[in-house]
């Protein structure tokens, strides 16, 4: 494989889970940063009720502020037919939607069971469809849940796949907790490939045991070729308790860059945003690498 497109999923999934939220103007700087170093698909936001996750609230606004730029492509993430809405009219052309392999993640996470929650994705998907607009879809713990420990692999194939039936481009497989490790990985990823192209899936790994990098090269070897991955490693989910950051960007493109393959990144600038936002957020940057590649 001599290219990966990466999903940059920071100002979203990153900064969901942080204590102190930042505000609009600097979630704008952040994703201004993002782009002038090189991601072309970046996650801006989500449009949940602002109750269970007030860092959010603002997206919209983040979203057209930084407004449509050419080879960009800015994400919002959407529960439901309300935050499609929002989404369109803030000029999103790209939403994603999120479902759980897990009954009991998905309604700590949305209030309702796996299948209610196809409910409230179908009038999103044809509000999508007359919108022209894409649509990703999640599926959340497909190596295992904070509330019920295994997942059936069945559960991940069955929701995986459902998703791809109901139209979105690409789904992208969450290993929420970060509890997976590679042989489990690749095999998770074997049995959804086996029922929707390779091409369509990516994986999102949380780096919570230290296997994210491992968990993703297993993957690359089973032919998949997008990853989505925060900036300096920052992220979580509220509803999964001790789930660390996504895989830090800057990790994953300085393993991707020593194997010789493209992302497109420049280094030293993805880094200094990580630095950047941290310090913003009044913490280190999760990935310790972030400070010695800023420097460079
Ligand atoms: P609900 O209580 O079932 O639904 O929440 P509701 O319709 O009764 O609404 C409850 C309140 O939310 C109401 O406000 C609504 O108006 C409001 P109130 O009357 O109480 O003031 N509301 C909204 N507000 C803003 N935007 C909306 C919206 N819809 C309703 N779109 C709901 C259902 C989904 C809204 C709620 O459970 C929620 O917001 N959950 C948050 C989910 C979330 O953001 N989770 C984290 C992201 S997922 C993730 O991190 C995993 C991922 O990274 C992959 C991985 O790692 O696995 C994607
Ligand atoms: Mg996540």
């Amino acid at each position: 494989m001599d290219n990966v497109r990466l999903v940059e999923v920071g100002p979203r999934d990153g900064l969901q889970n942080e204590k102190r939220p930042l505000s609009v103007a600097d979630r704008v700087q952040m994703i201004e940063g993002l782009i002038e170093a090189g991601l072309t698909t970046i996650e801006a936001g989500s449009v949940v009720s602002p109750k269970w996750v007030p860092q959010m609230e603002g997206s919209t606004e983040v979203l057209s502020s930084v407004g449509h730029r050419e080879g960009i492509t800015l994400q919002m993430l959407v529960p439901n037919f309300r935050g499609f809405e929002a989404a369109r009219d803030a000029g999103a052309e790209e939403i994603a939607i999120f479902a759980s392999a897990s009954e009991s993640f998905s309604q700590k996470n949305i209030n309702c069971s796996i299948a209610e929650s196809f409910d409230r994705f179908l009038p999103v998907m044809e509000g999508a469809r007359n919108a022209g607009m894409r649509v990703r879809g999640y599926v959340s713990c497909v190596l295992g849940c904070p509330y019920e420990g295994p997942v059936a692999l069945s559960s991940v194939v069955a929701v995986a796949s459902r998703l791809h039936a109901f139209g979105c481009y690409e789904v992208s497989l969450g290993d929420t907790i970060g509890i997976g490790t590679p042989r489990a990985a690749a095999t998770m990823v074997r049995a959804v490939a086996a029922e929707i192209p390779v091409s369509s899936i990516a994986l999102h790994e949380h780096n919570t045991y230290g296997q994210a990098l491992a968990n993703i090269l297993a993957c690359l070897e089973e032919g998949v070729s997008v990853f989505d991955s925060s900036v300096g490693g920052l992220g979580g989910c509220p509803y999964a308790k001790g789930a660390t950051g996504n895989v830090a960007t800057e990790e994953l493109v300085f393993m991707l860059d020593g194997m010789g393959i493209k992302t497109g990144v420049d280094l030293p600038k993805l880094a200094r945003v990580a630095v950047e936002t941290a310090a913003k957020l009044g913490r280190d940057p999760v990935s310790p690498i972030s400070r010695i590649l800023a420097a460079s």
